[in-house]
């Protein structure tokens, strides 16, 4: 029998009369990574507080490796690792002396081999016996994915991992996760960046006021994207002459001109066509763009509702 990684059903939680987390099922894949992605109060958090029980459940049923919460507790958490809060770090300490503080505290036995393969994996060798007081908050992120790693679990959850990482932390860190997922460890992680979510996740569920409202997969999303027609505005040096060549050429559906913007629809193939076509005959092209696909546009208007109700 196939177990998921992690597998969360009618996941509930309600605090006084107010309803925080509804109903919320999903499974991750081994090997995949999983994001949580929802606006500031949307309920990623208690999401995942409930999995590694750092809060009761008020329903639901959350199994792990095949592991029931309720029924196998320790091995489902040993088959946890976690990042909820800040890593907390002795700061007057190296990192090696961290990580080995916390094995000692370990319920299962570590072995120095295993130390010396996460400390690798994190890419931390060079600056393992450093102060963590001299690290980068990159470099901290690091040290708790290590932590979060060293008694070999098979699924990593991360709340908002990448926060106060600069762009090329974010990356790097994109890429630790990729590497784990291809070592078959899976990963759950939130965010309330949809942009992020693209780049990092296999798929990723949109969380609603508590409830899960949509299940997107990565590379259906790419698939679509060169297949389907898009909305798409070109903005040339001359538009008039931009619609002729388009007419003239029959490319793109909807071909509107409103000064020197082309509004098309058409495929991205067709979209590459109609700029060699506008090059070509000596136009400028200065701008093409794509009209927000319509999980974007969902998401957007579910984060700007949210910003409204929060200045209010
Ligand atoms: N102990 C609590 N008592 C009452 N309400 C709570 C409690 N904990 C969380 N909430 C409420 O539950 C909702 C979800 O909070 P949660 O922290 O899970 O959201 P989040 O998606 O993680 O948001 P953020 O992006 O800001 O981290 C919020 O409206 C919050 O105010
Ligand atoms: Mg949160």
């Amino acid at each position: 029998m196939t177990h998921y990684a992690l597998e969360v059903r009618n996941l509930t939680k309600k605090i006084g009369k107010k309803m925080i987390v509804e109903d919320v099922t999903f499974q991750v894949e081994k090997g995949e990574i999983f994001g949580l992605l929802g606006p500031n109060g949307a309920g990623k958090t208690t999401i995942i507080r409930m999995i590694v029980h750092l809060m009761n459940r008020t329903r639901g049923n959350v199994v792990i490796s095949g592991h029931d919460l309720d029924q196998s507790f320790k091995e489902a958490m040993g088959e946890v690792g976690a990042i909820v809060e800040n890593p907390e770090f002795y700061k007057y300490m190296s990192g090696m002396k961290n990580l080995k503080h916390y094995m000692r505290m370990a319920t299962k036995d570590i072995s120095d081999e295993r130390l010396n393969e996460v400390i690798h994996l994190v890419g931390l060798e060079q600056a393992i016996h450093q102060k963590v007081r001299t690290y980068s908050l990159g470099m901290r992120q690091r040290l708790g994915v290590a932590q979060a790693l060293l008694h070999s679990p098979s699924i990593l959850i991360l709340d908002e991992p990448t926060n106060g990482l600069d762009p090329q932390g974010i990356r790097e860190f994109r890429d630790y996760l990729r590497l784990l997922a291809n070592q078959g460890i899976s990963v759950l992680v939130s965010s309330h960046l949809l942009s992020e979510m693209e780049l990092m996740c296999d798929r990723f569920a949109i969380i609603e006021k508590g409830k899960l409202t949509h299940i997107s997969r990565m590379n259906e999303t790419v698939d679509n994207k060169s297949l389907t027609k898009q909305h798409v505005t070109f903005e040339v040096s001359n538009g008039e002459q931009a619609w002729n060549l388009l007419i003239n050429h029959s490319i793109g559906e909807e071909v509107k001109v409103e000064a020197d913007f082309i509004y098309a629809s058409m495929d991205r193939e067709t979209v590459a066509k109609a700029n060699q076509l506008f090059v070509s005959n000596g136009l400028q092209v200065y701008e093409i763009s794509y009209l927000k696909t319509s999980l974007e546009d969902r998401f957007l208007e579910l984060t700007n509702k949210d910003k409204k109700e929060q200045s209010i």
